[in-house]
């Protein structure tokens, strides 16, 4: 319904009411700060939090789309850029931009294979990528903005990636592999030096995307734990995405996307002579290009220091050995694969425990919980704050699970039937159309919230869908199949 409020005021309203308006909004979000969520937000200190912010609001309303006009702003990103490149162990003439975040970081690199392939490379008509199905969903995106082909390599035991599969996928279409470091969904890190040499085999590139990694794994690496080589020392590595924005501790808005070399990132850029606003040329996806992320990322870097990433990095890796050991002791969980830095996904093998009903009891219980599908489980992403949660994290986990294991219906009440319904749903084609039913509400006119388990028929479920899935369910606990 159109309010008032749809419409921007006739006169100024009071500002500090707009502050209080804002803050009572925000006190609705999930409480990040009290180390009960576990993805959206990285955070180093508060000190560091209030330094970034006088970093950013230096550089509020400068753009960083004109170099020749804030110089400044061009000397952060190259040298936040040669920083990341030296820290990945790119040669001297590694190169590369700062961009908005992994998404762009993944779909610029995607574009660039396709550019430099169109001009080299001309007998590829139909460009494909393989992908393992545990690379980030922005490939899907890129493959889908930029008409690549993303071919999925599958898993084998112990959730690595499956490399014999991996050779077979790759053709005469191939631009390039990827490999993760780790991935997003059970923080495996894929065997970047075997698909290094199959990149070198074939003669095509091979994209890692250290997102979550890059600004962690050379930490942990220091630290002494033993994680194979995932940068540019791995020969056939053509690119790198990194977040600064996630592990970097810096604002939101900044990642690097770097290559090994100058051929490489000329595809990315963007050049148009013809346009009566004048000769143009972008690095980039945006046009403006916010001046507060860039140098907030430049502050994070020099104000972190060696130090205060190794600092970081030793309690993230410790308090994510307790979270693993002691999820692991609970009868019944499992760690998904053996991740070796703070990214990790956990299961049930039970058959009495549903993991989206133990998902419902943490949410009861304060926790802002992740719940993935294929297969169904929960996903943590940790951050040195969670290092003061650990043991209360545990204990509810403990009581979670009992209280499920002992109720036989859990899984069919709360959100646990909505999530167990999308993510085994067969049809899947139907529950993409309901999920972009759900968005065309939300960004409707109405601008409804999301919401999964929504009365008026707009559930990401379709209604014939789910009545078969409570039949299947009911059945199965009838016969204790
Ligand atoms: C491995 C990996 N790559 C890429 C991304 C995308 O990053 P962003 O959300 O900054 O676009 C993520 C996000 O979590 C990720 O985990």
């Amino acid at each position: 319904m159109e309010t008032d409020r749809m419409k921007i005021p006739p006169m100024g309203l009071d500002k500090h009411e707009i502050l209080e308006e804002m803050r009572v909004l925000r006190d609705q979000d999930i409480a990040w700060e009290d180390n009960r969520a576990f993805s959206l937000v990285f955070h180093h200190t508060d000190a560091h939090t209030e330094f970034l912010k006088s970093a950013h609001n230096l550089f509020f309303s400068e753009n960083g789309l004109n170099p020749m006009a804030f110089k400044s702003l061009r000397t952060f990103e190259h040298e936040a850029v040669r920083m990341s490149a030296n820290l990945l162990n790119g040669a001297e003439d590694a190169v590369g931009t700062m961009t908005t975040g992994g998404t762009e970081s993944i779909m610029l690199a995607v574009k660039t294979y396709r550019d430099r392939a169109r001009k080299l490379m001309p007998w590829i008509r139909r460009p494909e990528m393989v992908i393992p199905i545990t690379a980030h969903v922005a490939f899907e995106k890129a493959g889908k903005y930029f008409d690549v082909r993303m071919v999925h390599a599958p898993l084998t035991e112990g959730y690595r990636l499956d490399l014999r599969a991996m050779e077979r996928l790759i053709n005469n279409n191939t631009l390039a592999l990827v490999g993760s470091a780790p991935n997003y969904p059970n923080g495996m890190i894929d065997p970047i030096e075997e698909l290094g040499a199959f990149a070198e085999k074939y003669r095509v590139g091979l994209h890692v995307d250290a997102c979550v990694g890059g600004f962690f794994l050379p930490w942990a690496e220091r630290l002494g734990k033993n994680i194979p080589p995932f940068d540019f020392r791995v020969p056939g590595v053509t690119s790198v995405s990194a977040d600064l924005h996630k592990y970097g501790y810096a604002a939101k808005g900044a990642s690097v996307i770097l290559y090994r070399g100058m051929d490489y990132l000329r595809h990315q850029f963007f050049v148009y002579v013809n346009w009566p606003g004048g000769v143009f040329a972008s690095p980039s996806m945006p046009g403006t290009r916010s001046g507060g992320s860039i140098a907030a990322a430049w502050a994070a870097l020099n104000g972190m220091g060696e130090s205060g990433y190794l600092a970081n990095a030793v309690t993230v890796l410790d308090t994510t050995d307790r979270f693993i050991k002691g999820i692991e002791r609970i009868q019944g969980l499992r760690v998904l694969g053996s991740p070796p830095v703070g990214v990790f996904a956990y299961n049930s093998f039970d058959k009495r425990i549903n993991i989206y009903a133990v998902a419902d009891e943490m949410a009861k219980r304060g926790w802002h919980i992740d719940r993935q599908q294929k297969p169904p489980c929960i996903h943590l992403m940790i951050n040195p704050g969670h290092a003061k949660i650990v043991d209360q994290y545990l204990q509810d986990l403990e009581d979670a699970v009992e209280t499920v294991r002992d109720n036989p219906h859990a899984a069919l009440s709360g959100s646990a039937p909505a999530y167990g319904l999308m993510a085994g749903a067969p049809m899947r084609g139907l529950v993409e159309k309901n999920v972009l039913d759900m968005m065309e509400a939300m960004y409707g006119p109405e601008g409804k919230s999301p919401d999964l388990q929504s009365k008026d028929g707009k559930s990401a479920i379709p209604a014939p869908v789910m009545a078969w899935m409570r039949f299947r369910a009911g059945l199965a606990r009838m016969l204790n199949i």
